[in-house]
């Protein structure tokens, strides 16, 4: 299958390069497949002609949402309704990355996929109606994942391996609960529900739950680094965009669609760990 990513640069997109088999994976640039251009995502997936579309680009910096909230709902949300017309008229499939930020967080058991969404930030509002507008076309899977980190990429991982190693005191906040899930775990889930068919929504997280103070514990733990880490709260550390208190996505639903392939957090960091000690050791 000839399968378009869009977003090539993001660190989503480059573990779907690296892991999916089988598939001719193509990375358009975001200078050729501009989310925000409608001319030219009908131009790129006509020509291409691809019998699948993952839209792994979004606008992400969640905080610049917050002032920026025109074009977070043009790239995150209005752009999907051009790529689902695309793919209706290449009768392809369209795989949309959705967030864990399309809840408010209140509640207090895993979200289930027909949970009510209520977002609290401009993101979340641009991440929901990339939903909303990703489910127009006949063939559709709405991913939703949270949380996404990897050897490459700007991520929380990175930034707490390179602040540990400048020998910083660390201050990480420990009310906000999630799941950590590596972009490879997640690639190989997507690649799975491809190949298997999956529609509809369905949560793509790790499994488990923690916090981003126990997430950064975990990872300096797993890479043997010694560092002064300390829980604050979120009311300590404020942030333009309000953040979900508890974001935890039950995984229950791929299970009765196919082939569950989401590994433990803790699992999944492990193996982000050994790549990023090999890439190391390589340089
Ligand atoms: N990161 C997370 O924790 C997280 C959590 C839940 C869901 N998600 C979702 O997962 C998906 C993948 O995220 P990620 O972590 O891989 O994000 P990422 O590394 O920020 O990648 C997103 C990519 O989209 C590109 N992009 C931005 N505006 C664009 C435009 N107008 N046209 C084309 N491309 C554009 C970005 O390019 P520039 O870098 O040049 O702007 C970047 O390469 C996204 O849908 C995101 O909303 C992410």
């Amino acid at each position: 299958m000839r399968v378009v990513v869009t977003g090539g640069s993001g660190q989503l997109a480059r573990a779907i390069q690296e892991t999916w088999s089988g598939h001719e994976v193509l990375l358009p640039p975001e200078t050729e497949l501009d989310l925000t251009k409608p001319e030219a995502i009908r131009t790129v997936l006509q020509t291409l002609k691809p019998q699948a579309v993952v839209n792994a680009g979004a606008f992400t910096q969640v905080d610049r949402c917050e002032t920026e909230e025109g074009l977070a709902t043009l790239v995150n949300g209005t752009a999907v309704a051009w790529l689902a017309e695309s793919c209706d008229a290449l009768k392809a499939t369209l795989i949309q990355i959705s967030t864990d930020y399309v809840f408010d967080g209140t509640a207090t058991r895993p979200y289930r996929e027909d949970d009510p969404t209520h977002p609290v930030s401009a993101y979340g509002h641009s991440k929901l109606r990339g939903e909303e507008n990703a489910a127009l076309a006949q063939r559709h899977l709405i991913v939703r994942t949270a949380w996404l980190y990897d050897a490459w990429g700007k991520n929380f991982f990175l930034t707490m391996v390179n602040a540990a190693r400048q020998g910083r005191a660390l201050r990480v906040v420990d009310d906000q609960r999630g799941t950590p899930t590596s972009c490879r775990a997640l690639a190989r889930q997507l690649h799975g529900a491809l190949n298997e068919g999956w529609q509809g929504i369905v949560h793509g997280t790790c499994g488990g739950d923690t916090t981003w103070h126990g997430f950064a514990a975990e990872i300096f733990r797993q890479m043997d680094m010694s560092v002064d880490l300390s829980p604050c709260t979120t009311a300590e550390y404020p942030t333009p965009a309000k953040r979900p208190a508890y974001s935890v996505l039950a995984g229950g639903r791929r299970k009765t669609l196919g082939t569950d392939l989401m590994p433990t957090w803790e699992e999944a960091l492990e193996e982000v760990v050994a790549a990023f000690r090999s890439a190391e050791a390589a340089r």
